[in-house]
């Protein structure tokens, strides 16, 4: 890919956030990036921004937790490019920040694996399909260290809150090694990103009652979607199927 076609990368919840930093750092490498987002005018906003750094960006609606809005998304793509190189599952929720896991409401549980999980599932079933036919694809799939069995096991001492977040990033790891075995041959690569504990709407939200009580997100928002860029620009020689922080391998 030259300069005059450029991989095409979509970023979901690119309005803000990590999401919205890892959309300007692809774009920054000359990547043409659609900017995912569910509320049309907040990204309109985002995407007049970028363009006024001279950035190629572009707007593109879609609700993950919305099976009719990833189609159209799928189909959109589809139409006005023909191909699709990178996918970055980013949007994510955090409803459950210091609640025990006695006392999680089965609602607030199906709608975090709604976005954080299923979210992921259909952005890539629906994108799939537009990476193999040219044998080119990286996913990289936003996780959290806090879903890692040896954290969930009390290994390093955090307490149990947020455990539908937690769970739904556990799930998310194992969809990311059960796709990289199907995708393998299809010249894909997807990948789990941990960003560390960022200075953002999320971030900030856990700092209160923190399950590292009181201590403020300590990675700015550039530090927290190098490790993301990094995997959905990998070469041909880069990883698939790993789980990865600070560009190197984590715990699952
Ligand atoms: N911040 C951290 O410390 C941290 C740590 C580990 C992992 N992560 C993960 O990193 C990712 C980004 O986190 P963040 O801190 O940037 O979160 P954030 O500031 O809360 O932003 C979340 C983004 O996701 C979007 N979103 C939520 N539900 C959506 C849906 N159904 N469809 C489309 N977009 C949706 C939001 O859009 P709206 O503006 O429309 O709500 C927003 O753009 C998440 O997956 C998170 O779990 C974050």
């Amino acid at each position: 890919m030259d300069q005059g076609n450029p991989r095409i990368a979509l970023v979901t919840g690119a309005n803000r956030g990590i999401g919205r930093e890892i959309a300007y750092q692809l774009a920054l490498k000359g990547l043409k990036v659609l900017i995912g987002c569910r509320d049309e005018d907040k990204g309109r906003h985002i995407v007049d921004d970028l363009r006024q750094e001279g950035l190629a960006v572009e707007l593109q609606v879609v609700d993950v937790n919305d099976t009719e809005s990833v189609r159209k998304m799928a189909e959109s793509v589809k139409n006005q490019y023909g191909r699709l190189d990178i996918l970055v599952n980013n949007a994510g929720v955090l409803l459950d920040h210091g609640v025990s896991v006695l006392d999680i409401e089965e609602n607030v549980i199906k709608e975090t694996f709604e976005t954080n999980y299923f979210g992921a599932l259909r952005m890539i079933q629906a994108t799939v399909p537009l990476m193999k036919e040219n044998r080119y694809g990286r996913i990289v799939n936003l996780s959290s260290g806090l879903g890692a069995f040896e954290v969930l096991k009390g290994l390093l001492k955090l307490k149990g809150s947020s455990p539908a977040y937690r769970i739904s990033k556990t799930m998310l790891n194992a969809l990311t090694c059960l796709v990289a075995q199907d995708v393998a041959e299809m010249g894909i690569k997807v990948n789990a990103a941990c960003p560390g504990r960022v200075q953002t709407d999320m971030g900030r939200a856990t700092a209160s009652k923190s399950v590292v009580e009181g201590v403020p997100a300590p990675v700015t928002v550039a530090e927290g979607a190098d490790t993301a860029v990094w995997l959905a620009t990998l070469d041909e020689e880069g990883p698939n199927g790993g789980f990865f922080r600070d560009r190197k391998p984590a715990n699952w």
